[in-house]
């Protein structure tokens, strides 16, 4: 049961609002005009309000006015009781922030369901709120925290970069000391070729989250593909040599715009893929076409090839066609990174079956 203020200069008025509504068990407080109402208020913080129009001194209007500025004011249900029934009187009710217009003369029953009806609304808008507001801070609190791991994740992927440059600087150091014996070189052919590929993940994951923030420009400069599928391909060589795996790379010369970097290490995660999916005594080929304006490098592999279902999905974001069971290495983000680099530079990829194997193809403009 409510506690429910009357404000009304007509002592009958007030009667039958008190009659009608202490039946109903509720509590009602009286005023006798608008002065009085707002100092009722402020003492007996009523759940309700039922305001007269008109009144001498602070009509209705002026009460629900104060009343609303009033901190405990703002969300009070109030209702209007007035003997004025036009378009006027309602329109300047609900612009002050009434919640209800109601006619005298008011029979008992209405008046009853329209208080209880704008208790109800006022009590469910509450309750909304206060839920929209929990889930507005939890969402912020989520958002903060994605943030602060981003960024973190970021530092972390930038920090890692040097060190692992330093390893192979090293291991290069390593290796020109012609004295160094034969185990020794092999270990530090190993720390290579090992950094190199912690190097691919690690740019792999810089140039996905640059792609995410629109930051993936590629740096356009002639190049020739037969000089960076070599380099490619030297880049992966030990790791095809420890496999098994024969790489053959050998293109003719061809001159395109694109990014240096980008473009050789599209070709290192390809081939990187291609030989970890190759079994011993198997061939990775990449050759080149020119279709017009186009050049379309194609790499195949002899291997367990992709799956036709997932041939679109492998390019996402972690998708690797042996989840589940344990992957061979990886992440699953160097198709993505490829992607990514290709579509920066206007251009496709996709994937074949090469019966048996994949065959992966990379469209690029040419001239
Ligand atoms: N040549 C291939 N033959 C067979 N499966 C392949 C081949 N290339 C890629 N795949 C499949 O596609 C998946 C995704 O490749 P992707 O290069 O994106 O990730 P990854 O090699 O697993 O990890 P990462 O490249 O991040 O080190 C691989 O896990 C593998 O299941
Ligand atoms: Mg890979």
């Amino acid at each position: 049961m409510s506690k429910i203020l009357v404000v009304d200069d007509n002592a009958q008025n007030r009667e039958l609002a008190k009659a009608t509504l202490e039946d109903e068990g509720h509590e009602v407080v009286l005023a006798n005009d608008g002065l009085e109402g707002l100092e009722a208020f402020e003492r007996e913080r009523p759940e309700c309000v039922l305001l007269d129009v008109r009144m001498p001194g602070l009509d209705g209007f002026a009460v629900c006015t104060r009343l609303r500025a009033l901190p405990e004011g703002a969300e009070v249900p109030i209702v209007f009781l007035t003997a004025l029934r036009d378009i006027d009187t309602f329109d300047q009710a609900l612009r002050v922030g009434g919640d209800d217009f109601l006619t005298k003369p008011v029979r008992p029953t209405e008046l009853l369901v329209r208080v209880q009806a704008a208790l109800k609304l006022r009590k469910m808008s509450a309750d909304l709120r206060e839920t929209y507001d929990l889930v507005r801070r939890q969402r912020d609190d989520l958002m903060r925290l994605q943030l602060q791991k981003e960024r973190l994740s970021s530092f972390v992927v930038h920090d890692l970069k040097n060190p692992v440059g330093a390893m192979d600087l090293h291991a290069q150091v390593l290796l020109a000391d012609r004295t160094l014996p034969q185990k020794a070189r092999d270990a530090a052919e190993h720390i290579r070729s090992d950094a190199r590929s912690l190097m691919r993940l690690i740019l792999n994951l810089l140039d996905i989250s640059k792609s995410e923030e629109g930051k993936l420009e590629p740096r356009l400069a002639e190049l020739d593909v037969a000089a960076l599928a070599r380099d490619a391909a030297e880049s992966v060589g030990l790791k095809a040599q420890l496999s098994g795996v024969t790489i053959s790379a050998e293109l003719p010369e061809t001159k395109i715009r694109a990014d240096i970097d980008l473009l050789r290490r599209v070709l290192e995660n390809l081939l990187d893929n291609a030989i970890r999916h190759t079994p011993k005594g198997g061939k990775v080929e990449l050759s080149r076409r020119l279709e017009g304006n186009v050049l379309v490098l194609t790499l195949s592999d002899s291997g367990s090839g992709i799956p036709a279902e997932l041939r679109e999905r492998i390019f996402d974001p972690f998708v690797q066609v042996e989840a589940g069971q344990r992957a061979v290495g990886g992440r699953g983000l160097g198709l993505s990174f490829c992607r990514l680099a290709v579509e920066a530079h206007h251009g496709r990829i996709w994937v074949e079956d090469a019966c048996p194997g994949a065959r992966f193809c990379i469209e690029l403009p040419a001239a």
